[in-house]
C-alpha cells in the first residue's frame, strides 16, 4: 500500500495504544520521510506533555515562534512573543512597533476579568423565575465553597442575572464571575455545574446545559496611539504624511461601511493578538469567536479598530474582548508559554490583554498602512521568495541568498527560484561572478524592485 492510500487506515483501537506505538504506527503506515518524521518530532519529555495535553497525540506541530521587538506600552519597552505561520506578521508587528515608538507608543486599559457562564433550564413556569432569583443566596454560598482559592485573590462571584428566553422559552441563569489570572473556561464551567442543583430545586424545571460564554463582552481591552503626521515621512510611499493619514482614515470608513472588509481588516488584526495567543498557550479558538462576535455586536460586521486624523495626529484605538489567562490550562504548564510569558515580564492577565489589544493595532496599522500606500503584495513577495527557494531545494545561507536574487527580478515563480539557485551554484563554482548572477536576474524584467 503506498503513503497516498493509507488515509482512513489507522489500525482499530489507535487512540488506546501506548504512545510510543501510536506515533510508529502514524509513521509505518504513511511512510513519513526524514523531512516530515524531524519537523512532528518531539524530545520525550514534549512528547510526554502533548500526549497529557491532547488524546491520541502522535507528536508535536512546531509553529515558528517569533519576538517582535521595539513596542513601547504605557510607557515600557515590551517584546513579544507570536507563534504564527504566515510570513509577515512579525515583520509587519515589529515595523509598526517601531513606528508608533516614535509617537510615544500604546497606551492601554483593561476591563476585570469578568466572564459569565450560564445555566439553561427548561420547564420554568412564571412563579419559577422569582424563586430562582431570589435563590442568589443560595448559589453565592455554593459557589464560595468551591471558589475559596479564587476569593482569596480577590475573584470569585459577582453577581446573577434570570431571564427567559423569547424563542426557545428556555431561562438563561447567568453567573458573573471574576476569574482573576485564568482564561476561566474550567472555573466557570465548574460554577454552572455548581449552582445547577440548586437552580433545578428553586425553579422546579430541568438543567438543559450548563457552559460559560465565550463572548466575554465585559472582560475587554483597549488600546490607542496618537501619531504626529510628521512621522510617517519615511512610510508614506510617495503620499504626503496628511494625504497617507487621510487614506488610512478612510480605509477604516470602508470597512465600517462594507463587512467583506470589514472581516478582512478584523482578520489583520487577529494576525497579531492569535500569535501572541498561541504563543502563550491560550485558547486561539476562544479568541476569535469573542473577537468576531464583538466585532458583529450592532448586526454586521464592523472593524474593531478605528483610525481618525486630528490636530495634524494619526490617532489610532482598538477595543476588543480578550480573555487571555497567565495561569491554569495550558499557560503555565507548558514550557514554551512559560518562557514567553517570561519574556513579557510574567504579566498578570489583564496586562497580557493590553499588550494583546496593542499588539493587534500594531498589526492593523501596519497592514492598513501598506494598503493604502503602495500595497503589501510587494513586501510579501520578498518574504514568500525564501518559501519558494526552500521549496526548490535551497537551503541554509544558500535560500535567503537565492531569495535575494529573486527579489532582484521581482519574478516570484517556482522557474525563478531554480534559476536563482543555478546561478549562485556557478558563484560559488567561480563560474560567474555574484555581479553577473545579480545583473542576470535584474534583467529578467528590466531593474531592481
Ligand atoms: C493578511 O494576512 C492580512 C491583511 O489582509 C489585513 C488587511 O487587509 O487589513 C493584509
Amino acid at each position: 500500500m503506498s503513503r497516498e492510500q493509507a488515509a482512513g487506515k489507522l489500525p482499530e483501537g489507535f487512540r488506546k495504544l501506548a504512545p510510543g506505538q501510536r506515533k510508529s504506527a502514524w509513521e509505518t503506515l504513511f511512510l513519513l520521510d526524514d523531512d516530515e518524521r524531524a519537523a512532528a518530532a518531539a524530545g520525550p519529555g514534549a512528547f510526554e506533555l502533548a500526549d497529557l495535553m491532547v488524546e491520541a497525540a502522535v507528536g508535536v506541530l512546531p509553529l515558528p515562534l517569533g519576538i517582535a521587538s521595539g513596542f513601547m506600552i504605557d510607557g515600557e519597552r515590551v517584546d513579544i512573543p507570536m507563534a504564527v505561520e504566515e510570513p509577515s506578521v512579525v515583520a509587519a508587528t515589529g515595523y509598526a512597533a517601531h513606528i508608533i515608538a516614535k509617537g510615544g507608543g500604546f497606551f492601554t486599559e483593561a476591563d476585570e476579568p469578568v466572564m459569565e457562564s450560564y445555566v439553561y433550564l427548561e420547564g420554568v413556569d412564571d412563579e419559577g423565575l422569582g424563586r430562582l432569583r431570589a435563590s442568589v443566596g443560595a448559589v453565592q454560598a455554593a459557589l464560595s465553597s468551591v471558589q475559596s482559592s479564587l476569593e482569596r485573590r480577590g475573584g470569585g462571584f459577582r453577581s446573577m442575572r434570570v431571564e427567559r428566553l423569547p424563542e426557545t422559552g428556555l431561562v438563561s441563569v447567568e453567573l458573573s464571575i471574576d476569574v482573576r489570572d485564568a482564561m476561566g473556561a474550567n472555573i466557570l464551567n465548574t460554577a454552572a455545574e455548581t449552582a445547577k442543583p440548586i437552580l433545578e430545586a428553586a425553579g422546579r424545571g430541568t438543567a438543559l446545559m450548563c457552559i460559560l460564554s465565550n463572548a466575554s463582552p465585559a472582560r475587554r481591552a483597549r488600546a490607542r496611539f496618537s501619531l504626529p503626521l510628521e512621522v510617517l515621512a519615511p512610510y508614506a510611499r510617495g503620499y504626503t504624511c496628511a494625504g497617507a493619514a487621510r487614506r488610512m482614515t478612510l480605509s477604516w470608513a470602508l470597512a465600517d461601511e462594507d463587512p467583506r472588509r470589514a472581516v478582512t481588516h478584523n482578520k489583520g488584526i487577529m494576525n497579531g493578538v492569535a500569535a501572541l495567543v498561541q504563543a502563550t498557550m491560550n485558547d486561539t479558538r476562544a479568541v476569535e469567536a469573542a473577537a468576531h462576535a464583538w466585532a458583529a455586536r450592532t448586526g454586521r460586521v464592523r472593524p474593531l479598530s478605528r483610525f481618525s486624523v486630528s490636530d495634524r495626529a494619526l490617532e489610532g484605538s482598538i477595543d476588543l474582548p480578550l480573555a487571555l489567562g497567565t495561569v491554569g490550562g495550558s499557560v503555565d504548564l507548558h514550557p514554551a508559554s512559560r518562557a514567553a510569558l517570561r519574556l513579557l515580564g510574567n504579566p498578570d492577565s489583564r496586562r497580557l490583554a493590553r499588550i494583546a489589544a496593542a499588539l493587534g493595532l500594531a498589526q492593523n496599522f501596519s497592514a492598513v498602512l501598506a494598503l493604502v500606500c503602495g500595497g503589501i503584495q510587494h513586501g510579501h513577495m520578498r518574504l514568500h521568495a525564501a518559501r519558494l527557494a526552500y521549496r526548490a531545494g535551497a537551503r541554509g545561507a544558500a535560500t535567503r541568498e537565492a531569495a535575494e536574487l529573486m527579489a532582484r527580478g521581482g519574478i516570484y515563480t517556482m522557474d525563478a527560484a531554480r534559476r536563482a539557485i543555478g546561478q549562485l551554484a556557478m558563484v560559488r563554482q567561480g563560474m560567474i561572478t555574484q555581479a553577473t548572477a545579480d545583473q542576470a536576474a535584474a534583467d529578467q524584467d528590466g531593474g531592481p524592485k
